[in-house]
């Protein structure tokens, strides 16, 4: 048998038995690194073995200090801080320093940091003209990808990201105008005119003020806290599938405002971003007479999903749903309770003791919940998924920064196997 390599202090060995030769494989960080796979050839012209992964579940694609996630525990932490004491302790503005910046804000640098946003909050006019040019039926994450996307075609400094204080000037506007844009797509939504913010220097009480006339919601501080532990929750959760697509886009060098409209647009579907407008969708479904075990009965033979529940990463329950649940008794006493928290309560309970359900580890995650939050401030389900981008937008903005400055990264450009015909000869339309 050949060895194909002259390490000798190799972690793995891989054996090839169709050529009888073993090749010697050293980990990196615990992981198999992809590449060294490629010395494993048939001929001494093949590209070398590829690794097949179509969902990128093994795949590490980057190395990170923004986010670790334990799906096997239901650890979360942001910057090395675990979820539960930000969501204790902390302001939405302080995590967003911590994601942005990578260290916990002092004193000053929060207040500067506070006024920093505060001031590069409105967004320009030609955004909202372009919100209002669409159609009030448009879904409004479809018209925050097309808000945020504008961004790089209103700011002539869109594409200057050599230096890391050029790309600073793009994380602030970012993180500060998303809240301002995402308003005006519900306001649009509603057909309502958009709102001043009067100046209020806090994220999410400028944020309400943007979205509601003056009334119960945006003046209890219940409210604006929970909003804010919410806004903490969905900040970031490492190489999500928004995130890999920030990721991907930015590895192309588009400018950031391309590149966070692409997390935005990823963000919107059902199976990610999209789900706690399912989740609501599902109840009001139930409610409406399906028998709850019916129901169940469907999840089982493959034709629906649970929609709030299961994670790629959790094979726990996920320790935002824990918190979000203790936030949503919070705010039904102030707003009432959503008269959907006890069948949700009731499905969940009769998941968790499903077989179909435990044998596959599924567990409640961020969005089982959070949408009766929503609901019960008065907003649509459209504007779920919206609430979650504006949050997201700080995490897709600190890994576009640690990103551009990675000297491993290339541009992504994953392979395929080809399933196609070959050497077909073309007729021409007669
Ligand atoms: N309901 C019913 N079955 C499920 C569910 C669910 N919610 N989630 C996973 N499964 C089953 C799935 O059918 C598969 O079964 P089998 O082994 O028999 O084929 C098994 O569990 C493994 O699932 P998977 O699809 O391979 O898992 P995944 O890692 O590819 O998908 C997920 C993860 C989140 C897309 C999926 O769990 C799901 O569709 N959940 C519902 C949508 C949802 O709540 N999404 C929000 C995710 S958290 C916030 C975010 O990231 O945006």
């Amino acid at each position: 048998m050949d060895n194909a390599g002259a390490r000798t202090s190799a972690d793995l060995e891989i054996q090839d038995r169709r050529s009888g030769r073993s090749y010697p494989i050293e980990l990196i960080d615990g992981a198999l690194p992809a590449a060294e796979l490629r010395v494993i050839k048939q001929n001494p012209d093949d590209f070398g073995l590829l690794s097949y992964d179509p969902s990128f579940g093994s795949t590490v694609a980057c190395r990170s200090k923004i986010t670790f996630v334990d799906g096997e525990r239901g650890v979360l932490e942001y910057r090395g801080y675990p979820i539960q004491q930000l969501a204790e302790n902390c302001s939405f503005l302080e995590v967003a320093y911590l994601l942005a910046e990578g260290t916990a804000p002092t004193a000053a640098q929060l207040r500067d940091w506070q006024a920093e946003l505060a001031q590069a909050a409105p967004p320009r006019p030609e955004l909202l003209n372009l919100i209002a040019a669409l159609p009030t039926s448009a879904h409004p994450m479809s018209t925050l990808t097309a808000a945020v996307a504008a961004m790089g075609a209103v700011y002539s400094d869109a594409r200057q990201i050599s230096t890391p204080a050029e790309r600073r000037v793009h994380a602030i506007r970012l993180i500060a105008q998303v809240p301002g844009l995402a308003a005006a797509a519900f306001r649009r939504h509603q057909g309502l005119p958009v709102l001043d913010a009067g100046g209020n220097l806090d994220y999410t009480a400028r944020f309400l003020e943007l979205l509601f006339e003056p009334g119960r919601v945006q003046q209890s501080e219940i409210v604006r806290r929970a909003l804010d532990v919410l806004f903490i929750l969905h900040a970031d959760h490492e190489q999500n599938c928004s995130t890999s697509v920030v990721r991907a886009v930015s590895s192309a060098g588009s400018d950031p405002y391309a590149v966070v409209s692409a997390g935005v647009a990823a963000l919107s579907g059902p199976l990610h971003g999209g789900a706690n407008e399912q989740v609501l969708e599902m109840l009001r479904e139930i409610q409406a007479g399906q028998d709850l075990e019916a129901f169940l009965a469907q999840v089982r033979s493959g034709r629906r999903r649970l929609m709030g529940f299961g994670h790629r990463v959790y094979k726990t329950y996920d320790p935002r749903a824990r918190i979000i649940q203790q936030v949503a008794g919070q705010v039904f006493e102030v707003l009432g309770k959503n008269p959907l928290i006890d069948l949700a309560t009731q499905l969940e309970q009769a998941a968790l003791a499903d077989d179909y359900f435990v044998q596959r580890r599924l567990y409640p995650n961020v969005d089982f919940y959070s949408g009766l939050i929503y609901e019960a401030m008065g907003l649509p389900a459209e504007m779920f998924p919206v609430l979650f981008a504006v949050a997201r937008t700080t995490g897709w903005v600190a890994h576009w920064m640690e990103a551009e400055a990675d000297p491993e990264r290339r541009i992504a450009r994953p392979r395929q196997i080809y399933t196609g015909p070959h050497e077909l000869q073309y007729q021409s339309p007669s």
